[in-house]
């Protein structure tokens, strides 16, 4: 105990820099929504503003972030927590620039980090400051312990889900339990697949009412992205749809959501952290 309040001290006193990363979580009830499509090419978009991104492949599954950019990673957070390679040594470089931290299993052992790892997880992650502007986390899906760790540790959560009933249920039972764990952190809906806007409208109205008990006109309507066979065309050519197809209908939504995440940027997260307070947070979720 007495340890790790020392750490949360240290890690405090480090955070007077004024260099600060943000870091967005991008999650989902259900699986399969669209989250990595997403968050690949929202990286992408937000590299056309001049933003330094790095993605962390948070999903315990089937690692993707690498493949969606057609790359293969060799090294993932694993060996970063066994203390095997640095950050610089696992991370790849995809285009324009855009880090890749491939998660693997060591997701699991980053959200729940164990106290004689953590000096060495703080010295390697702190570096990611002076690398990027923006840690993006593709989350896995659902409401486990290592995703709620990130959710709640993060300086705003954006839920992807589609119009599907079932996608929606699930996105009303991670919602509710957000409301418990991370109360404090922003939530922002992005609605994918949709054949129109009005779909999209009616889609998060649907959510909207359903929440509104518990969470009371505080969720906020990102945005939507159109249907697009593109999307799977441009997963099957393991190539970003925002670089195969920059002008697809999917592309130019994903476009538009990134110019008001930018606007997100511009204010300040709830307690200006950075990495450092990302790290602290995930530490006190304990
Ligand atoms: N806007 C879209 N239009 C058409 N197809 C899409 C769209 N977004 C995603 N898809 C398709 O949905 C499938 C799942 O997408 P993706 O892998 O990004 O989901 P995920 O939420 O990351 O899944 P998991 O929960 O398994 O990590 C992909 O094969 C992709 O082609
Ligand atoms: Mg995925």
């Amino acid at each position: 105990m007495h340890d790790q309040a020392s750490v949360l001290r240290k890690l405090a006193s480090k955070e007077n820099n004024n260099s600060r990363m943000r870091v967005i979580a991008v999650t989902s009830g259900k699986g399969g929504v669209g989250k990595t499509s997403f968050t690949v090419n929202l990286a992408l978009a937000l590299s056309e503003y001049g933003r330094r991104i790095i993605i962390l492949d948070g999903d315990l599954g089937l690692a993707n972030v690498d493949i969606a950019f057609g790359l293969t990673a060799r090294y993932t957070i694993e060996h970063l927590l066994s203390g095997e390679k640095t950050i610089e040594q696992i991370m790849l470089t995809g285009p324009r620039g855009i880090g890749i931290i491939p998660g693997g299993s060591g997701v699991q052992g980053l959200a729940n980090l164990e106290r004689n790892k953590l000096a060495n997880v703080i010295a390697n992650l702190g570096r990611l400051e002076k690398m990027a502007d923006l840690l993006i986390i593709d989350t896995g899906a659902g409401l486990g312990h290592t995703v709620i760790n990130f959710l709640k540790s993060a300086d705003d959560i954006i839920m992807v889900t589609t119009p599907e009933p079932t996608a929606l249920t699930d996105a009303y039972g991670l919602l509710k339990t957000l409301r418990k764990e991370a109360g404090e952190v922003p939530i922002h809906v992005v609605i994918n697949r949709v054949r129109n806007e009005t779909d999209a409208q009616a889609t998060f109205k649907r959510l909207e009412m359903a929440v509104h008990k518990f969470l009371d006109g505080s969720l906020d309507f990102m945005g939507w992205v159109y249907d697009d066979p593109l999307v799977g065309r441009s997963v099957m050519q393991q190539e970003p749809l925002g670089i195969s197809y920059p002008e697809s209908p999917a592309y130019k939504c994903i476009q538009w959501i990134a110019s008001t995440v930018v606007g997100i940027y511009h204010r300040p997260p709830r307690q200006a952290g950075g990495v450092r307070g990302f790290l602290s947070k995930l530490l006190r979720s304990f």
